[in-house]
């Protein structure tokens, strides 16, 4: 079909319409775009237990305290909210798909993925649609931010299914059955606490030091055969922390 003349804008209406665009800080973002965003979780979300540990483990190590890459800082209110001449507001209460963490989540603004990707895998995993439609949520239910310090919440981590399923993925094919090698067994965590025949425990319950299961995963183990099958990803060694800090349980 031709396209009627009269419904385009007219010649003068097009230019002042061009010539407004480089004004406009924020460039709009396509409503098809918009649509592939991940949806909003529909259950109300905490921010304490949620939200802020969240940004704690994804963005506060380049948004935190020690820095703020473009300007931008995470861990307090008032940083949180900023509103930026090139990107908008980065949080807009009740407007998740106006807030630029969560476009920048999703990677609709061009160049500007957060976490940015990074060079080693597993270091800067975007988040997943999961993740976005968490903050998406608690966003378009207000973005309730409190007052004051943000106590930490720790987040218990257990064997089943935290640790197991980290270590089911990462060991199983050389550390399972009867056949494991130096007898170390990952199937079930007695086995993982009982240890392997040479290094004796690698898991003392609440002590990180005396754990040397940690320096094995973090490849720092020279005598180990294949330090490399034994290095996993520098997210997934914390929450092994984490779970030994707790008491290995
Ligand atoms: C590895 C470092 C790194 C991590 C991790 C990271 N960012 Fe960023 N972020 C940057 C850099 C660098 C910039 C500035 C980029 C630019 O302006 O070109 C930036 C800019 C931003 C901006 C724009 C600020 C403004 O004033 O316009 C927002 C919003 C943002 N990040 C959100 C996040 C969120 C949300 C997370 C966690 C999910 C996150 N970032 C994780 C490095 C990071
Ligand atoms: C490609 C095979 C392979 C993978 C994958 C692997 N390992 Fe090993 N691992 C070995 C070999 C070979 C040894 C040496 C066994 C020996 O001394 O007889 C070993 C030894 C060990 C020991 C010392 C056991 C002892 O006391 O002798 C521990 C602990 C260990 N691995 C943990 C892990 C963990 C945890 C993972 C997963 C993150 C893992 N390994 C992944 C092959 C592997």
């Amino acid at each position: 079909m031709i396209p009627r003349l009269n419904s385009l804008p007219s010649g003068a209406a097009l230019w002042s319409v061009l010539l407004a665009l480089p004004l406009l800080a924020q460039v709009p973002i396509p409503p098809a775009q918009l649509a592939k965003l991940p949806p909003a979780l529909k259950r109300p979300v905490d921010f304490k237990t949620e939200v802020y540990p969240l940004f704690k483990a994804t963005c506060f190590k380049c948004h935190g305290p020690e820095k703020q890459k473009g300007k931008y800082r995470m861990d307090t209110r008032e940083g949180a909210f900023k509103v930026s001449a090139d990107h908008g507001p980065a949080i807009e209460a009740g407007h998740s798909a106006n807030s630029a963490i969560i476009l920048m989540a999703a990677g609709l603004i061009d160049e500007m993925l957060m976490p940015p990707p990074g060079g080693k895998p597993g270091e800067s995993d975007p988040l997943t649609a999961q993740q976005i439609g968490m903050l998406r949520a608690w966003i378009d239910q207000g973005a309730v931010w409190p007052d004051g310090p943000i106590a930490e919440v720790i987040q218990p981590v257990r064997f089943e299914p935290d640790i197991q399923k980290l270590l089911v993925a990462s060991c199983t094919k050389c550390h399972s059955g009867a056949a494991a090698e130096g007898g170390f067994s990952v199937d079930s965590l007695e086995r993982l606490l009982a240890g392997g025949k040479s290094y004796g425990r690698v898991v003392v319950p609440g002590d990180l030091r005396k754990s040397s299961l940690l320096t094995i995963l973090a490849g720092k183990d020279e005598d180990i055969p294949k330090p490399e099958a034994h290095r996993i990803p520098e997210k997934s060694i914390k929450q092994v922390e984490e779970w030994i800090r707790q008491g290995a349980k």
